[in-house]
């Protein structure tokens, strides 16, 4: 089944989180839809979500169970509070919080040992892809951040290819070339974990809009999206969910 999720990053206080998720509610929403809300909204959005079929998911998570991690969240404390999936790796983790392959594949272990979803996120910036090397960053990244993962828990992930360029820059990527990642992305799990990599769902992020969902969802191997600007609003982003 395809997949949309909505990151919300640093944005909505709990109030207008509430607000927005009433909103999205009345509307018709077929398909899995998650919604990533910041921490500070997770109790209150998953108390809204209860009875609904939107699913709840974070943005990060520390990979230790609890301890002395001053300022951090726990993949337990999600637990708690019903979430589903984690966005893992995002580009925004990566460059501003220094996160490493190293760190997010610890991170993985974990989400996968408490039962919550990864939704890993990988991509090239604009320098890798102008001199050629787009596909090789994201193999090296899927062989870090994957590593040791047993092969019966990859269809357990979405993998969200977000080229570093995309995010946030209204510069959406080609659908003719999202696609031509998605298959090179399939194909390397394919032969790093066999037949069980069918199942995985790879989105794209990065610029997401209801315009330009169309073209993109037409695409063979694409299986969703992950939608940053556009979740922000329930007019756009059920527009983007009904394309699915
Ligand atoms: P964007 O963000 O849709 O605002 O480009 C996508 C993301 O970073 O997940």
């Amino acid at each position: 089944m395809r997949i949309i999720i909505g990151n919300w990053k640093m944005n909505k206080t709990g109030r207008e989180a509430v607000k927005l998720v009433s909103a999205l509610k009345k509307r018709k929403l077929g398909n899995e839809v998650v919604l990533c809300p910041p921490f500070t909204s997770l109790f209150l959005v998953s108390k809204e979500l209860k009875n609904s079929k939107i699913k709840l998911g974070a943005q990060n998570m520390h990979y230790a169970e609890d301890g002395a991690f001053t300022g951090e969240i726990s993949p337990r404390m999600l637990k708690e509070l019903n979430c589903k999936y984690v966005i893992l790796g995002h580009s925004e983790r990566r460059i501003h919080f220094s996160e490493t392959d190293d760190i997010i594949n610890r991170k993985v272990h974990t989400a996968l040992e408490k039962k919550i979803r990864p939704v890993l996120c990988i991509g090239e910036n604009l320098k890798e892809r102008k001199i050629g090397r787009a596909k090789s960053v994201v193999k090296k990244q899927l062989q870090n951040c994957l590593r040791d993962v047993k092969k019966k828990d990859i269809s357990y992930f979405v993998i969200a290819y977000e080229p570093v360029w995309a995010i946030g820059t209204g510069k959406t990527a080609k659908p003719e070339q999202v696609q031509e990642m998605h298959s090179f992305i399939r194909e390397f799990l394919l032969k790093m974990f066999g037949n069980a990599a069918r199942n995985v769902r790879i989105v794209y992020g990065g610029s997401v809009t209801p315009k330009n969902i169309k073209d993109l969802i037409s695409m063979k191997d694409i299986d969703g999206a992950l939608v940053g600007g556009a979740s922000l609003k329930a007019d756009s982003f059920a527009k983007i969910v009904q394309f699915f």
